[in-house]
């Protein structure tokens, strides 16, 4: 199979990132919101993006505009029918995502392979809600999905060796580094990452050290290039949070649980940069400032 045209639906942060990636690397691409004022905001951004790419000469504006016109936007699943790959980057609940899944089932040609974005739900029981189960993967990106160079690409015991095989050969040609996991809460970026955030935060609360100098030991100590509060912020409170609380329903382990400080901030409304506040407050955007949270 040599994959031409791509779906992905949702156009939010992480499908019009994935989005855009798909069409600068060649690939002509159908991408779905469920209203068109949603659509149009999704298709703005990444003409946005490209727009700043060609102006700063990452890419040159001849191929910016190609990749603007390999881009159909559309609010209708049935445009996804004869696509070799469809995408999904929509809300993190497993009902709604059963749901689509089996509506692009009976609407895409058989040989479509199935691929979600999820970070920590089960990539398994999606596929039980197709008839594929064989043809589907997980496809995991991260945030800012045109300059993350990773994707993990997921298997399930029931995914075929050579569908697995073609969706990790994507991931190349999307220009990601493609690594395999397999289904397993968190595969492997967050099965590492979120302890070490939860960590974090727990160093803040046992008052091991202040936000800044946390962030800064991480930052100038290891050479990350966020600390782990400020990465909090950027992934988003409410986020991390529920992946930890998958994790933990998962593993059952200690390092997986939330920290008290994490939940109250999440009941607070304070899920980070999104919200305006989190580990710090982005009132001034360019120069977030460390709240008093202990
Ligand atoms: N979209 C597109 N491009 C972006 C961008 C965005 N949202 N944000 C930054 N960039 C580009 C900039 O244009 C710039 O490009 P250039 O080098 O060609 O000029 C480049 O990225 C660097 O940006 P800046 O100079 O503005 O700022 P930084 O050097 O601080 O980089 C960062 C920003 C790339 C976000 C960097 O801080 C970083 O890598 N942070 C860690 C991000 C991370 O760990 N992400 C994974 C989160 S986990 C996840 O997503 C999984 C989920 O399951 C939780």
């Amino acid at each position: 199979m040599s994959v031409q045209k791509v779906g992905v639906v949702g156009c939010g942060l992480m499908g019009s990132g994935i989005a855009q990636v798909a069409a600068q690397a060649g690939f002509d691409v159908v991408v779905r919101e469920v209203s068109a004022e949603l659509l149009e905001k999704g298709l703005k951004s990444i003409e946005k993006n490209l727009q700043r790419l060609a102006e700063k000469g990452t890419v040159t504006n001849a191929d910016a505009a190609a990749a603007l016109r390999r881009l159909q936007g559309t609010t209708r699943l049935e445009d996804f029918s004869d696509c070799d790959v469809v995408i999904e980057a929509i809300v993190e609940r497993l009902d709604a995502k059963r749901e689509l899944f089996s509506t692009l089932d009976a609407h895409c040609k058989k040989s479509t392979v199935f691929a979600s974005n999820t970070s920590s739900l089960l990539i398994t029981e999606m596929a039980a809600a197709t008839e594929r189960p064989e043809r589907f993967v997980g496809l995991h990106f991260f945030n800012p999905v045109p300059v993350m160079k990773l994707v993990e690409v997921v298997r399930t015991i029931a995914t075929d060796a050579a569908v697995f095989e073609e969706m990790v050969e994507f991931g190349r040609r999307l220009g990601k580094t493609p690594v395999r996991a397999w289904d397993r809460t968190g595969f492997i970026v967050n099965r590492l990452l979120v302890p070490y955030l939860l960590d974090a935060v727990r160093a803040l609360e046992e008052g091991v050290g202040s936000i800044e100098d946390i962030d800064n030991s991480m930052k100038l100590g290891c050479g990350h290039p966020m600390g782990p509060l400020t990465l909090l912020d950027f992934v988003g409170l409410d986020t991390t949070y529920f992946i930890s609380g998958i994790m933990f329903d998962e593993f059952k382990e200690k390092r997986f649980a939330s920290p008290p400080l994490l939940k109250r901030m999440v009941l607070a409304g304070w899920h980070g940069r999104k919200s305006g506040r989190g580990f710090y407050d982005y009132s001034d955007p360019k120069n977030p400032k460390p709240r008093q949270l202990t």
